[in-house]
């Protein structure tokens, strides 16, 4: 059989698939009358901007931006929403965490995209005006920060928390904040601000 690559040695054939390594096939060739055919992908055309509306804090929000931005990445380099923060970028620290219909969720592992039509709230939303949530007064009092880089995701995951109605005791906090870092160590002072505030709304005093 000749060659088909032309190497200068007679009865070998060089394998068609890649042409590019110097193995010869071992096996069947392809078939002598057909010339080597590639498939080529078609792939339709990545859109490089994508206009959505997001409802932030209560507003709407038109941006263009391309269709695989986190939502994360949307608040931060497109809506100058720069209170939620980035941290790992990887669901692993906490600091990105908003709120979604209510609900926690890390900013860093959704698409914007895929939030339409869904009321988002973050950090700079919880204040009503000059007056702060009751968890940002209660992280204050409580000294619950030091650097203050993981505060406004704690604070939005433990609005999330209070939603869930689930913690009980300073163990199941601990247990159900444990999605959110601080690298400062704050968090007995963290657990202790949560207590206050959930205290507060059951109409109580908080117990050691
Ligand atoms: S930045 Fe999203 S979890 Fe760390
Ligand atoms: S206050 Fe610094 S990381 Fe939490």
């Amino acid at each position: 059989m000749e060659s088909r690559q032309g190497n200068g040695t007679s009865g070998s054939v060089r394998c068609w698939r890649c042409e590019a390594c110097l193995l010869p096939m071992t096996g069947d060739p392809m078939p002598d009358t057909a010339a080597p055919t590639r498939l080529t992908a078609v792939r339709p055309p990545v859109p490089e901007g994508q206009t959505l509306t997001l409802t932030i804090n209560g507003v709407d929000r038109a941006v263009t931006m391309p269709p695989w931005t986190t939502l994360l990445d949307a608040l931060r380099q497109h809506l100058d929403l720069t209170g939620t923060k980035k941290g790992c970028d990887h669901g692993q620290c906490g600091a990105c965490t908003v709120l979604v219909d209510g609900k926690r969720i890390n900013a860093c592992l959704t698409l914007a995209v895929m939030q339409q039509g869904r009321a988002i709230t973050t950090i700079e939303g919880l204040a009503s005006g000059a007056d702060l949530h009751p968890l940002q007064q209660a992280f204050i009092d409580h000294d619950a920060f030091q650097c203050g880089y993981c505060t406004p995701g704690q604070i939005c995951s433990a609005i999330g928390l209070m939603n869930e109605g689930t913690a009980r005791t300073p163990d199941e906090i601990r247990e159900l904040m444990s999605g959110n870092i601080c690298r400062c160590g704050a968090y007995p002072n963290i657990v202790d601000a949560i207590r206050t505030v959930m205290a507060a709304q059951a109409g109580g005093e908080q117990q050691p």
